[in-house]
């Protein structure tokens, strides 16, 4: 049975990730990759970079677009002019709402508080908690016990309400039993809290100096678009993709590595024509949901869903969210793994003429935002950010469709699809049960781990010669300690998709077993084939 607490451990003492700072008493929401850790998920982003840049040579194009269409890479800075996020919207609209409870003073996110309504008598109250969805209805029933005051015996007396609401569902907070309150109605009216982390840039820096660390990656591609337009020579439609850590100062960062203040985007700006946007947009829906499925994640545990209207970000005219069951969630609940949005040309235009104006009237052009004095709210950079087509001569600001995916997030949920937990035979030959990380090759933190069978009669030296040789080519783990099958396990915890065993019968006729990982078969193969036998089998 898959379940996060499990998954948490085994990530901790297979040294997958560790929480940051975590001798000091740990930092909330900012999480340290180990040694296995950092392996996976730098093979998850080249996996991303080889198949949305690199090695792009996609030759289905739709609305008749020339194939394959360009891919490029680029690499921006963290902290960028404060211009840049004033011009994106993020200065104005990049915020949750919060609020603080007076008795415990502690900040909640305004949309995350849950819980449910509880009557005794004819007296009513919303007993709000943090609790994980499972554990909510017994976190509620004991503090509203404990707020009425109720002993065990007279539990019948209390009524809870089958539903769940959020704190932002009700009309008023007054009769709101806080998560951490004794008392009700010590919530405060729910205020903006922006998401930017601000610094200040230089010694002397005052209100002018201050900055941010950029929260999303994509702002440093549309800002050098032109630059990249003028020196790749590269043609609208095109794509820009960029890796990078974004932060956000998350209000209630949770549920592991899933919301936290620092963590890696992948992202992509397409550009394209005005008139072939909607076909670009189904385009890359359906091919970042193929390339987690082609990684691993089963289809079954993903949905794409299209975001209702109100829901769409400031800039957005239409998103759909890649979707993953994630084991914290409860069944047929799913969290976001990548947003695909059509962006239209507020980004461009915004950085060109000052920011626009996510309430312009509907099915018209976005308005640039004025201030008080009628005055742009925000000048852009004043650059022309537009393209020429020079097959039609047409001059026009191409539209964008981002799929914005998270490394973090990605990383969570190929572990979570990876756990499993089955029968293997022991050194004895007894089933016990094996957890194992059914990882994809091209994921797996280590390829092959070398085992000789005992650490005497000349296994050793060829072991480690055959790990000199295949380090080569892949990351390999050599290990001569305890029992082989212990090795075994070891391995299939760390997700190596192969074991490599040198025994007796390698030392004269020069060859070695590899053991797969999930079929649990050997095969006896000869030395010198063994490092292309291991590369076909990586695939
Ligand atoms: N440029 C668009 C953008 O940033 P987003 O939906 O806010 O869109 C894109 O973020 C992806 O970044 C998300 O789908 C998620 O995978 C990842 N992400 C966002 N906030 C995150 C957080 N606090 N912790 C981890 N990953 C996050």
């Amino acid at each position: 049975m898959k379940s996060m607490d499990k998954i948490v451990s085994l990530c901790k003492r297979r040294g997958f990730l560790f929480q940051s700072s975590e001798i000091y008493g740990g930092v909330q929401g900012f999480w340290d990759y180990g040694p296995l850790g950092v392996e996976l998920k730098r093979n998850l982003k080249e996996a991303w970079w080889q198949d949305m840049i690199r090695g792009h040579n996609d030759l289905v194009a739709p609305a008749g677009a020339p194939a394959p269409f360009e891919m490029v890479g680029l690499d921006c800075t963290i902290i960028m002019h404060p211009q840049v996020w004033k011009c994106s919207g993020h200065y104005d609209l990049f915020h949750d709402h919060m609020v603080d409870c007076r008795e415990s003073k502690k900040r909640y996110r305004f949309d995350q508080v849950r819980g449910r309504w509880c009557e005794r008598g004819d007296k009513k109250i919303f007993v709000s908690t943090l609790a994980e969805v499972e554990q909510e209805l017994d976190e509620v029933r004991r503090r509203a016990m404990k707020f009425f005051k109720l002993r065990a015996k007279n539990a019948d007396e209390l009524t809870i309400s089958d539903e769940s609401l959020t704190l932002d569902q009700l009309d008023d907070t007054e009769s709101v039993l806080a998560p951490d309150a004794k008392s009700l109605g010590t919530l405060t009216e729910p205020r903006e809290f922006n998401l930017m982390f601000k610094t200040t840039l230089g010694a002397l820096g005052g209100e002018d100096d201050t900055t941010f660390l950029r929260p999303e990656t994509a702002q440093g591609i549309f800002v050098n678009f032109k630059n990249v337009l003028d020196s790749s020579r590269v043609k609208v439609p095109f794509g820009i993709g960029q890796i990078g850590k974004s932060f956000r100062n998350e209000i209630t960062p949770r549920n592991f590595t899933f919301r936290s203040r620092e963590f890696e985007q992948m992202e992509i700006e397409f550009f394209c024509p005005p008139d072939q946007s909607q076909a670009w947009y189904r385009y890359w829906r359906d091919r970042r949901m193929a390339w987690y499925t082609e990684l691993g994640l089963s289809s079954e545990s993903l949905i794409m869903r299209e975001h209702e209207p109100a829901e769409l970000a400031h800039y957005s005219v239409g998103t759909a969210d890649i979707e993953y069951a994630f084991p914290f969630l409860p069944p047929g609940e799913y969290g976001e793994l990548e947003g695909i949005a059509h962006r239209g040309d507020f980004d461009l235009r915004s950085h060109m003429e000052g920011k626009l104006n996510p309430d312009s009237p509907e099915g018209q052009p976005m308005q640039v935002e004025l201030n008080e004095h009628g005055k742009p709210k925000y000048r852009g950079s004043g650059k022309d950010l537009s393209y020429r087509d020079e097959a039609t001569n047409e001059k026009f600001v191409p539209h964008v469709v981002e799929p914005s995916a998270g490394a973090d997030r990605g990383v969570l949920a190929f572990l979570c699809e990876a756990y499993t937990e089955d029968e293997a035979p022991d050194d004895k030959g007894n089933m016990q049960t094996r957890t194992v990380m059914k990882l994809h090759p091209r994921l797996a933190p280590i390829k092959a781990a070398v085992f000789p069978l005992v650490k005497k009669d000349g296994m050793p030296e060829v072991a480690q010669e055959i790990y000199g040789e295949l380090k080569q080519h892949m990351n390999v783990f050599y290990d001569d300690k305890g029992a082989v099958g212990r090795r075994y396990r070891r391995q299939d915890e760390a997700g190596t998709p192969f074991c490599i065993t040198v025994d007796g019968e390698s030392l004269s006729d020069k060859t070695v077993t590899i053991r797969d990982r999930d079929s649990l078969e050997q095969t006896r193969v000869k030395i010198d084939e063994l490092s292309f036998a291991l590369i076909e089998r990586l695939g």
